[in-house]
């Protein structure tokens, strides 16, 4: 459910934080990652080893922030987080997020962030009714903080009223919910080959193409954006990694493609590299030097395996498999050839004759299926990609109804 899923959780101080642990453990069952900063005051509560101990993961706590900064800043703490989570959220924490304030390691975190904030407010009735806590959650509120109110009940101080932690239970589902919320790919593994191969000819050349890797590494993150755990392929480029995808670096083809297999079965498959056909048959160990009769060295060349075509014919096939046919002439014919040579589903062909395509950050596709050949307006690669996905959604729908249907 939530797998692939970084969650940070900051348990803050007041007796619900023992409830904190049985929400770790309920994580780590549903497959996210779960990083803890503990607040001296939740530390008052719990202890960091039980925490460590759950959450199998280091817990930071304010004791050895110092240390900690060094390994780990509050600033990558907060920004690698798919989710940050304040639970139990004590009145004084609600009032340190309200009005900004970076006084330890929770509230720094908490104000460096960029993920969704989500708190789960548990305290005495009487704070939490107080016209300060109330403004406070109204501030948040307008700050787009998503709050978990707390359950009515008998509290631990024995009086009852409204500030009972939620049962870990649901609050596991509501985010769940939150974050399955606009990610209809949440469950399907992808995979994605992205930029060109390098073919060695000796240890300092290669044979190599104008691929920038631009369009594909578009794909693998509007794919992670839609909840899809995204695996992916990239030759040598000089852009950034997608955030939230697993990336494999390769060189050649043949590295291209064992790491395709071996990340197989995937759902979903598009190989929007530009593999190189031919490898040098026999690459040189040493240097090439220029001979003294100053005879230009010649090579044998050798054909790649087909990466596309390996994967639409594999065993463990993906439900859905895209390829790219990068053309110079007779885009539509060639497109529709390559689709039933490659046994592939789609194949988004692109006119690159005019080297306006290679690098840039426009393109210009056709998608060609066995019902349709249509032709997309230009646009940005990250707008091309979205459309792709979007496409791929309704597909993956689609056949997921089939399959209820039959
Ligand atoms: N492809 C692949 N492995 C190869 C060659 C191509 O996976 N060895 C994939 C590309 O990622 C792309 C599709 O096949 O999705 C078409 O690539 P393209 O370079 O357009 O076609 P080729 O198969 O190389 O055919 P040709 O060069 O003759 O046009």
């Amino acid at each position: 459910m939530l797998h692939g899923k970084k969650i940070l959780l900051i348990i803050s101080g007041g007796i619900a934080a023992y409830k904190a642990l049985e929400l770790i453990r309920l994580f780590k069952k549903s497959g996210a990652t779960v990083r803890c900063v503990l607040t001296n005051g939740g530390a008052q509560f719990v202890t960091p080893m039980s925490v460590a101990a759950l959450s199998e993961e280091q817990v930071f706590t304010d004791l050895f922030s110092l240390k900690d900064e060094s390994e780990m800043g509050h600033i990558r703490l907060s920004r690698e987080a798919d989710l940050v989570l304040v639970a139990p959220a004590s009145a004084n924490i609600l009032a340190q997020m309200a009005h900004g304030l970076a006084e330890d390691l929770a509230s720094t975190t908490l104000l460096a962030t960029n993920s969704p904030v989500m708190v789960c407010p548990a305290m005495n009735p009487m704070m939490w009714n107080h016209a300060a806590t109330q403004d406070n959650l109204k501030i948040l509120e307008k700050r787009g903080i998503h709050i978990i109110a707390p359950d009515v009940g008998e509290m631990a101080c024995g009086e009852t009223g409204q500030g009972r932690l939620p049962e870990p239970e649901n609050i596991l589902m509501a985010i769940t919910n939150f974050i399955q919320k606009d990610k209809p790919l949440s469950g399907y593994r992808a995979l994605v080959t992205s930029g060109p191969t390098h073919e060695p000819i000796d240890p300092v050349r290669f044979i190599g193409n104008r691929s920038s890797g631009k369009q594909g590494h578009a794909i693998a993150s509007a794919l992670a954006a839609k909840g899809a755990a995204v695996t992916l392929i990239s030759g040598p480029v000089n852009i950034p990694p997608p955030k939230g995808v697993e990336t494999i670096s390769v060189q050649t083809a043949q590295e291209m493609l064992a790491a395709c297999e071996n990340n197989l079965p995937a759902d979903i498959t598009v190989c929007a590299a530009a593999v190189s056909d031919w490898r040098v048959d026999g690459c040189a160990g040493q240097k090439i030097k220029k001979s003294a009769n100053k005879t230009p060295p010649t090579f044998q060349l050798t054909e790649n395996p087909d990466i596309l075509k390996t994967i639409s014919n594999h065993k463990n096939r993906p439900a859905l498999v895209v390829g790219f046919a990068a053309e110079t002439e007779n885009l539509i014919d060639n497109a529709k050839s390559k689709l039933i040579k490659k046994s592939c589903d789609w194949i988004i062909a692109n006119n690159v004759g005019d080297n306006e395509i290679f690098g840039a950050d426009n393109n210009l596709v056709t998608l060609v299926t066995a019902h349709e050949t249509t032709e997309w307006p230009q646009a940005s690669k990250e707008t091309i990609a979205r459309d792709i996905t979007d496409k791929i959604v309704k597909y993956m729908i689609h056949i997921k109804s089939q399959k209820k249907a039959a």
